[in-house]
């Protein structure tokens, strides 16, 4: 059967690469998911749910109670219920946002390195992705690589802070700088804002605020550690809310209710619940943040957010043979390059993993560096 041409030159992720070809007992430094646990509000409101026979179709943009408790969370920025949208994940937020935005032919600008979506789904709507680079100085969008790139047919710039995998977060002159080529030129803003609450130094800045030309997604699967129930939210002006509404009818129908109520029921308590999360990953940042720059040919700076580091490395290779030959020998992580062109060089490894854990595969990564190094 052929598949269009759109899917058959899609990628499949690099992420997951390394991780099939790792042997048993390997440590996994290589996914992003929380390895915290959900808050038992979580848990016990999606069973009692379900229990209680809530299992037929919902509304297409979520069940009321939930977009209130959203906008009642981020009230400070302007958000109300009718700027809320919940979705079946942020992944299938921002597939949807791409398919309700880019025309063919339309280009959409994407961070480079970067989470390994935004250009397929680009693609996949019959747009252009166009990379674009970060600096070298806090990962931030490269404002002159940014507006020599802006053509008649850009429609979009995805951003992402805290990044995935850089761990920036965005600076306030960043934010200010899309924002004003946002209205000059009349590009939309996509701000993926998933890890929006990790973050351990400075503060998160959200275009969530930016009801005319930006569109933000955020997401439950970091959030609440429940990576697996596919659940997200989108916030935008009521008349985008209202346009995507028609897409996720044709995509979903409605977002799985029992898990729409068993996030409702963690919501009240859920600052209580990040304020411990982020003191775990803060305390990971710290070690494997010590532990990488102290590793020569290795250099990081500590991330601000998210849970990943990505150092730089200095060694003649690429980012695929070293990630290879750390897999050889029992630790997986991400070559920089499965982020895109501007990847390479770097190595990406989760902290979403215990102490013990990070301990050994640095004393790998130490090993394998040294042995380079000799
Ligand atoms: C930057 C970023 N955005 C979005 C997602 C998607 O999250 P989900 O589809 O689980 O909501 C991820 C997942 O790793 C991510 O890293």
């Amino acid at each position: 059967m052929k598949m269009s041409d759109r899917l058959q030159k899609a990628p499949l992720s690099g992420i997951r690469k390394m991780f099939d070809l790792a042997g048993s007992g390997s440590i996994n430094l290589s996914l992003g998911e929380p390895d915290v646990s959900p808050p038992d509000e979580a848990v016990r409101g999606m069973s009692e749910a379900a229990a209680k026979g809530l299992n037929r179709y919902g509304p297409t943009p979520g069940i009321m109670p939930l977009r209130e408790a959203v906008a009642y969370r981020y009230k400070r920025h302007g958000i109300e219920s009718g700027n809320v949208m919940i979705t079946p994940s942020g992944t299938t937020a921002l597939l949807m946002i791409a398919q309700s935005l880019i025309d063919p032919g339309d280009e959409a600008l994407v961070p480079s390195p970067g989470f390994v979506v935004y250009g397929p789904h680009t693609a996949l709507s019959s747009g252009r992705p166009i990379d674009y680079k970060l600096t070298d100085d806090g990962f931030q969008p490269d404002i002159d690589d940014i507006q020599r790139k802006i053509t008649k047919r850009t429609k979009v710039v995805f951003l992402n802070y805290p990044s995935n995998p850089t761990g920036g977060i965005l600076s306030e002159e960043s934010f200010k700088a899309i924002r004003d080529i946002s209205a000059d030129k009349n590009i939309i803003i996509v701000s993926d804002e998933v890890y929006e609450p990790f973050v351990y130094e400075g503060e998160h800045i959200s275009f969530m605020g930016e009801l005319d030309n930006a569109i933000v997604v955020n997401g439950f699967s970091k959030m609440m550690a429940i990576t697996g129930w596919r659940m997200g939210f989108v916030t935008a002006g009521k008349d985008v809310i209202t346009d995507l509404t028609k897409m996720a009818y044709h995509v979903c129908a409605s977002p799985n209710m029992p898990a729409q109520y068993g996030i409702l029921s963690a919501m009240p308590a859920i600052d209580t619940y990040l304020d411990g999360v982020r003191r775990t990953y803060k305390r990971r940042r710290d070690l494997i943040t010590s532990r990488i720059s102290n590793i020569d040919g290795m250099d990081m700076d500590a991330p601000k957010g998210a849970f990943y580091a990505f150092p730089k490395f200095g060694y003649d290779m690429t980012s695929e043979e070293l990630a290879m030959r750390l897999v050889k020998n029992g630790l997986i992580c991400v070559p920089g390059s499965a982020f895109g062109q501007y990847g390479e060089g770097h190595l990406r490894f989760s902290y979403a993993a215990d102490e013990d854990k990070i301990s050994r595969g640095m004393d790998i990564l130490e090993k394998v560096a040294n042995g380079i190094k000799g």
